[in-house]
């Protein structure tokens, strides 16, 4: 009898959880169509096709600083921004120049649209996209510079090509980059750390500055170690070392 009492426990509870679960979910879709709703309102987000963009290269390209911010500041991106917490942060420290944030995920990158819009922050926008589309979207030496920050590190061999630092997608950056343009790469990963590590000396890639530790050893430039996204506050509540590297990725 107690034994059919608790397989019966099992399975209310069971289906208390499912139903929990499915109502976290439907709520979590609805905010997410209310976001895509929203962003395609907000003046400072950009979504291109990918008809617009591999057909006849994106309208924008080559562009982007005269028609979106309607002056010659150099232009930075910053590839897989999430929430576009950095690039509002880094927007807010270096006014004179012009940030564009990029993420597959509109509904994540809506949070830094609309804290641009609220508090008035003219040189930031988010553009949706792939980044493996990127030369479709940039121009050849468009590009001042580049910043990835928490990227997945991907461990898995299998997964390499969608690692957004690795051979392939480091040809793509070249050819948007300025000849000087520097790629900057913060993240709480060890191996993606290594493995950056790694592929630049192996290309003869030159490495500027690089960082096991920034919090713990001196050098780091203020932007790395003064502005913090929330995973980042996560990993060091953990304790997790976070590093950095700032390279230049030489000609084909
Ligand atoms: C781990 S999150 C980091 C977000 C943010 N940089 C931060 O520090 O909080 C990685 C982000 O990169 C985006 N991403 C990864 N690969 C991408 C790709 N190939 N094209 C566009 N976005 C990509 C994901 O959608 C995700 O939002």
């Amino acid at each position: 009898m107690c034994f059919f009492n608790s397989i019966k426990t099992n399975i209310k509870l069971k289906c208390f959880l499912n139903f929990t679960e499915s109502l976290k979910n439907k709520v979590g879709s609805k905010n997410k169509l209310k976001r895509f709703k929203e962003n395609e309102t907000f003046t400072n987000v950009y979504q291109p096709s990918r008809q617009d963009l591999v057909e006849a290269d994106y309208d924008l390209k080559g562009d982007w600083n005269a028609s979106v911010f309607k002056n010659s500041n150099p232009l930075v991106l910053e590839l897989g921004c999430g929430k576009g917490e950095y690039s509002v942060a880094l927007a807010k420290k270096f006014p004179e120049r012009n940030f564009i944030g990029i993420d597959i995920k509109g509904a994540r990158f809506w949070r830094g649209a609309k804290t641009a819009l609220e508090e008035n922050i003219p040189n930031v926008a988010f553009l949706r996209m792939q980044i493996e589309l990127i030369d479709h979207a940039f121009a050849k030496n468009e590009i001042d510079e580049i910043w990835i920050t928490f990227p997945d590190p991907q461990i898995k061999y299998k997964r390499t090509k969608h690692r957004l630092i690795n051979q392939e997608f480091l040809k793509r950056y070249k050819k948007i980059l300025k000849p000087n343009g520097c790629v900057n790469l913060k993240t709480d990963s060890e191996f993606m750390h290594g493995y950056t590590l790694g592929l630049l000396h192996g290309e003869g890639h030159e490495v500027i500055y690089a960082n096991h530790d920034v919090y713990k050893n001196e050098g780091s430039p203020e932007e790395v170690t003064g502005i913090q996204t929330f995973y980042e506050e996560q990993y060091l509540e953990q304790n997790k070392p976070i590093t950095y590297i700032r390279f230049k990725i030489k000609d084909n």
